[in-house]
């Protein structure tokens, strides 16, 4: 069995950050989200996978090299341009030859993995295996209908959901799945649809076995969902401190990476502290991710995401829900008259008190 990785798109839900990087390299408790899956995949037995990139091509590349680290052979296929997830297996039909896989959306996080509905799939093997998950907004998703057990309908984004069963990321196809994707036609937002080419399957007699997963699972495509991801995976880390701490306290779940350093400072868990990062005279709050080499300096920082090289001093109140991308500086400025200095690239977003 073969894995196909989806790592295009613009991620346009997540700017500035995706002008001068790729969505799925945003990382979780300081990891890119795009490893989380990558590991999934792995760990459901599978070592030949294709990773789909797009615009930001160089830096996955660069980010995820040869697959080695997991034991796993990447090969890379270029989508030119992002014209849907069905696209996407056709341009990857050399890769994937007539063997099955399992397609996994590049900026989706399932909690504890796929290997059980893997396992599932290899067993019955179905032409085509689909998990759904119950969420309050079935609009901004692929929608699923069930009947007796089986998948009757899909809808993508409906205005007038047939039930709260929402399409998770991640897909298994036999090698049916080709005639398919060949056989549909752009949908009103212009992209093949993989929802539409199951609903193919699904209309030629092909039985598509829905999993209904009851473990968190998150589609990362805006701010709220990267910090509730960064929630729930900060607290499966397990404490450890190989940086120095000094005159500080640590509470709860803390990591603090190698050639760290925590002086005068609290840091309550759960948090990680990237390499290099140096925290004095600081909060550090619960749910917040430091990256490498990041410097906060008399602030208090919450339930956020600062990236690495970015710096946070001096500023006399309490940064939270924040995601503050790499290298960027927040700072008092001492200077007459009192006044807010800022640089902020297109479409950044800040909230003054
Ligand atoms: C895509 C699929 C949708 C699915 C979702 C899961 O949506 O089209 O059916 O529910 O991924 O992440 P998109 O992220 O392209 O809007």
């Amino acid at each position: 069995m073969k894995g196909l990785i989806l790592s295009g798109g613009l991620g346009t839900r997540l700017r500035p950050l995706t002008y001068t990087s790729a969505k799925q390299l945003v990382p979780v408790a300081n990891r890119p989200i795009l490893f989380y899956g990558i590991e999934a995949v792995v760990a459901s037995g599978i070592s030949e996978v294709g990773i789909i990139v797009g615009e930001t091509k160089r830096e996955i590349m660069e980010a995820v090299g040869d697959g080695h680290r997991w034991g796993a052979r990447v090969t890379y296929i270029e989508q030119d341009a992002p014209l849907g997830l069905a696209h996407a297996v056709l341009i990857a039909r050399d890769f994937l030859e007539d063997d099955p896989f399992v397609m996994y959306l590049g900026d989706n996080l399932v909690k504890d993995g796929i290997a059980p509905f893997v396992e599932a799939f290899r067993r019955e093997h179905p032409p085509c295996q689909i998990l759904l998950a119950r969420v309050p907004n079935p609009r901004q998703f692929g929608v699923a209908e069930l009947r007796d057990g089986r998948v009757v309908r899909l809808v993508e984004k409906p205005q007038h959901p047939p039930s709260d069963l929402a399409l998770v990321g991640v897909y298994m196809f036999d090698a049916s799945v080709h005639e398919a994707v060949r056989a549909i036609r752009p949908s009103a937002r212009g992209e093949l649809e993989i929802t539409d080419a199951i609903q193919w399957l699904i209309d030629t007699g092909k039985v598509v076995r829905p999993t209904i997963i009851e473990g968190w699972w998150k589609d990362t495509g805006k701010l709220e969902d990267i910090l509730e991801a960064n929630r729930i995976i900060l607290d499966t880390l397990q404490a450890r401190t190989e940086g120095e701490v000094v005159a500080s306290e640590l509470h709860g779940k803390v990591v603090i990476e190698e050639a760290a350093k925590i002086i005068r400072s609290v840091i309550r868990g759960p948090a990680i502290i990237g390499r290099g990062a140096l925290i004095e005279d600081s909060y550090i709050g619960p749910f917040t991710s430091i990256g490498d080499g990041v410097v906060i300096r008399e602030s208090e920082v919450e339930h956020s995401i600062i990236l690495e090289g970015a710096s946070v001093t001096e500023i006399g109140g309490r940064i939270e829900n924040s995601l503050i991308g790499k290298n960027v500086r927040v700072y008092r400025s001492g200077g007459k008259p009192r006044a807010y200095n800022l640089m902020l690239g297109d479409r950044s977003e800040i909230g003054l008190v």
